[in-house]
């Protein structure tokens, strides 16, 4: 049995996850409502205090117990950029990336040897995958954290956030294996394209309502033509599959994507292997959290 700490596990593909997971390891979930058959503390991620108290709740609930999984599954998608958290910070980025960030340095005292840290990505981070949205331009944290600041910023500045925050999780992944190479397991999991979850919740009427449609057998046969789209429970059992330690990194590799619903592992984009963008980013992240070493 494995001690799971969670983020993202109240819907969507963590939701499943979850109920596949729970009988047969401890998972204890950060939430903003209760969830019900599972271990929760508060957390929202739109708020850096909250995840502080998070983070000290759980090192007291578990007390020597470490955390074998740390599961960074939570994510937002915004129609723009033009929102800001209560620290000041761009909703999506601030949600997807710097609250994560937060959290993991604060539980990684906590953390056993070898445990296995999973961020949730998505292909929409690579160009290549032509997913449709508009692509990351940089993982610049100061400009993703105001994009006001930003000179290129694109038109669709809510898809921008999103993808370059799916950016952020995966070069904190690279460099997370680069410098604790024997400590952690780090992985980045990208579950492909998922329709039928709550995330396109903030998004304009049409979409909401094709999202939905798409996630139910109407979405079947489009499934079968376009290997990125996967079905929710095949997103999920991905999820639980790694989180539960049966399937495993090939050494080198830490980009585990769900393709025609089986996991494999992939190569991300050009950019998130760029080790000098991902180091700055992880520095620049730590002073806008507020983490001093
Ligand atoms: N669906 C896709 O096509 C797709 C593709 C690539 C990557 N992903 C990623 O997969 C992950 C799961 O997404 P999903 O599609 O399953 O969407 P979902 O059903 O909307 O699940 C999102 C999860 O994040 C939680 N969350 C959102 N904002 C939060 C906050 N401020 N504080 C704490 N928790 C918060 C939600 O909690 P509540 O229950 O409180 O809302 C929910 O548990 C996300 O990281 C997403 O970016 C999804």
């Amino acid at each position: 049995m494995s001690t799971i700490v969670m983020t993202g596990g109240t819907s969507g593909i963590g939701a499943v996850a979850v109920s596949l997971l729970r009988s047969e390891h401890r998972v204890v979930l950060g939430a903003r409502r209760p969830a019900s058959g599972v271990e929760s503390l508060p957390l929202d991620l739109a708020a850096l205090a909250s995840v502080r108290t998070f983070a000290a709740g759980i090192r007291h609930r578990l007390g020597s117990e470490p955390i074998d999984v740390l599961v960074l599954n939570a994510g937002v998608i915004r129609a723009n950029a033009d929102g800001r958290t209560v620290d000041g910070f761009e909703t999506t980025f601030a949600v997807n990336h710097l609250a994560h960030y937060l959290l993991l340095r604060l539980l990684f005292p906590a953390l056993a040897p070898g445990a296995v840290i999973l961020l949730t990505t998505s292909g929409t981070h690579d160009p290549a995958t032509g997913a449709g949205l508009e692509p990351p331009r940089h993982a610049d944290a100061r400009l993703l954290a105001d994009p006001q600041l930003d000179p290129a910023l694109p038109a669709e500045a809510g898809q921008h956030a999103y993808t370059a925050s799916k950016l952020c999780a995966v070069l904190t992944v690279r460099h997370l294996a680069a410098e604790y190479p024997n400590l952690v397991t780090p992985i980045a999991f990208d579950p492909g394209q998922v329709f039928g979850t709550g995330l396109a919740g903030d998004l304009a009427l049409p979409m909401r309502v094709a999202w939905k449609v798409l996630g139910t057998p109407v979405g079947w046969p489009l499934r079968q033509f376009q290997p990125t789209l996967n079905s929710v429970p095949d997103a999920g059992a991905a999820l639980a599959s790694l989180a539960s330690l049966d399937v495993a990194p090939e050494a080198g590799q830490s980009y585990a994507a769900v393709r025609r619903g089986k996991l494999g592992w992939q190569e991300p984009s050009e950019l998130a292997r760029d080790a000098e963008v991902g180091a700055a980013l992880w520095t620049e992240s730590a002073r806008l959290a507020g983490w001093k070493d």
